[in-house]
């Protein structure tokens, strides 16, 4: 719980701009046709994500050398197009393409920057379906953050440890990488026997043959790329079943396992109590990774199993929890709007504390709320942080949980509460931004609250005493 320990640090403005320019040229007119843009215009990331299609499927065939670091890929990624695309862009950092191919045939392809850029033999006309296959391999690098945080593919010392928010998918697997654009996966990994490969959602199946083992891993549920994971390492495995029945898949490196054990054991708890304040808990599997890999120095919530980068306390566990619902079902359509992943994430802390034995989450507030005015909790708004480098930062999380307590108090705990799963509900599997937030908890409330969010949400500097 609480702002990542890793990576304040302002940086990359930089290197950002680099790449804008140097996609430039790729984009000028197409000869085959119309060009899908490079990015999807997010102030964050505008090269995160591109134009001109959507993804429905990502299988993706994986194959990982711990002792190498070396990866080798092959992505068949199912799309449709959204306009006439003489070329198109994925998103894909590092790593050395060999082939691309569309709807069977031998495309052309160039790199620039993070952009792949694809000219399939045919043009692809509007409201077509189509499938391209990447194949590709190489000793990935992770991507370094506006915050200076590492995120993407991070080797360990017997593996690596796969988190990609907000951008890191690309260091590990061509995609459409802005969480606007979710889709169903498919995984298969192959590993040196004795090294687990976890990834999203229900374990197909394992085989060990011939010295390596392949994992096949299936996530239905859409799921944004920044996600998605592939974890490799030496880890011990429990497999276990909810009450409700969620097959509950736990992978632990064995130096973090005695402290992990009593905060691994309440995750059944944690997803009832949970699905009671939040609605039905969205996906079919669950579990968790708990890597030894301290400098990465943050968790998150991939799809259905969280990766916590050492042994998790409780409210770490709540946090990444609740972020399956906040953030993983409901997701970001702007990084913008990241307090509504981690806003909500936090205040879940807080009522977990409030609903078993600790103070409330108006304490929580009240702790908060006496920090002075020069401190960092108040340095700027808590929904639009201002840029890639303040999304993990103390005004996103504890502000815009503060933002949650200052809605309770104003619309009583009844509504409050039908507020939440409201939300959880009418955006499962899709979308939110904060416009459509404040727009429930008026229609919930029937009060006018403009001015609470404007105070909370929009405002630097330290809120009059509510
Ligand atoms: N969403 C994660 C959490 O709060 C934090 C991810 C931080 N990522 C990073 N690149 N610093 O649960
Ligand atoms: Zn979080």
């Amino acid at each position: 719980g609480g702002p990542p320990r890793a990576g304040r640090a302002a940086a990359a403005a930089l290197g950002l701009a680099a790449l804008v320019l140097s996609s430039g040229p790729a984009h000028a007119a197409a000869p085959g046709g119309p060009a899908g843009a490079p990015g999807q215009g997010d102030p964050y990331f505008p090269l995160s994500g591109n134009g001109g299609y959507r993804v429905g499927h990502y299988a993706l065939d994986l194959g990982y050398d711990p002792a190498t670091r070396h990866l080798t890929g092959d992505a068949v990624i199912t799309a449709r197009a959204t306009q006439g695309l003489g070329r198109f862009d994925l998103d894909l950092s590092g790593l050395t393409v060999s082939r691309v191919r569309v709807d069977g045939r031998v495309a052309h392809w160039s790199r620039h920057g993070q952009e792949l850029v694809v000219t399939p033999a045919r043009r692809l006309r509007a409201g077509a379906a189509f499938r391209v296959e990447v194949a590709y391999g190489g000793v990935p690098r992770y991507v370094t953050d506006p915050d200076g945080s590492a995120d993407g593919w991070i080797a360990t010392d017997d593996g690596a440890f796969v988190a990609g928010e907000p951008q890191g998918a690309m260091s590990w697997f061509p995609s459409d990488n802005n969480p606007r654009d979710k889709a169903s996966y498919a995984f298969r990994v192959t590993v040196p026997a004795g090294y687990t490969a976890v990834c999203n959602g229900v374990l197909l199946g394992q085989r060990t043959a011939g010295g390596s083992t392949t994992f096949r891993w299936r996530q239905d549920q859409p799921m944004a790329s920044y996600l998605a994971t592939a974890t490799v390492g030496k880890f011990d495995v429990t497999r276990s079943t909810t009450r409700a029945g969620v097959p509950v898949y736990n992978a632990v490196d064995p130096r973090e396992a005695a402290a992990a054990a009593p905060a691994l054991a309440r995750i059944p708890d944690v997803l009832e109590w949970e699905s009671g304040l939040f609605g039905p808990y969205p996906f079919s599997a669950a579990g968790a990774i708990v890597d030894d890999a301290h400098d990465v120095g943050y968790a998150l919530e991939t799809q259905s199993r969280p990766l916590y980068d050492r042994a998790p306390d409780i409210g770490t566990v709540v946090h990444e929890t609740a972020h399956q619902w906040f953030g993983d079902s409901v997701s970001l359509t702007s990084w913008q709007d990241i307090w509504l992943n981690e806003g909500f994430a936090t205040y879940a802390e807080w009522l977990w504390q409030e609903q078993h034995g600790g103070p409330t989450a108006q304490a929580a507030f009240d702790r908060f709320y006496a920090q002075p005015a020069t401190s960092g909790l108040w340095a700027f708004p808590t929904a639009d942080p201002g840029d890639g480098a303040h999304i993990f930062a103390s005004p996103v999380y504890t502000r815009g949980a503060m933002a949650l307590q200052e809605l309770r108090t104003a619309v009583g705990d009844r509504d409050f509460f039908t507020i939440l799963k409201s939300w959880a509900r009418e955006h499962r599997y899709g979308h939110g931004t904060t416009a459509q937030f404040v727009a429930l908890s008026e229609r919930v409330s029937g009060r006018r609250l403009g001015p609470l969010f404007r105070t909370w949400l929009d405002t630097a500097g330290k809120p009059a005493a509510p």
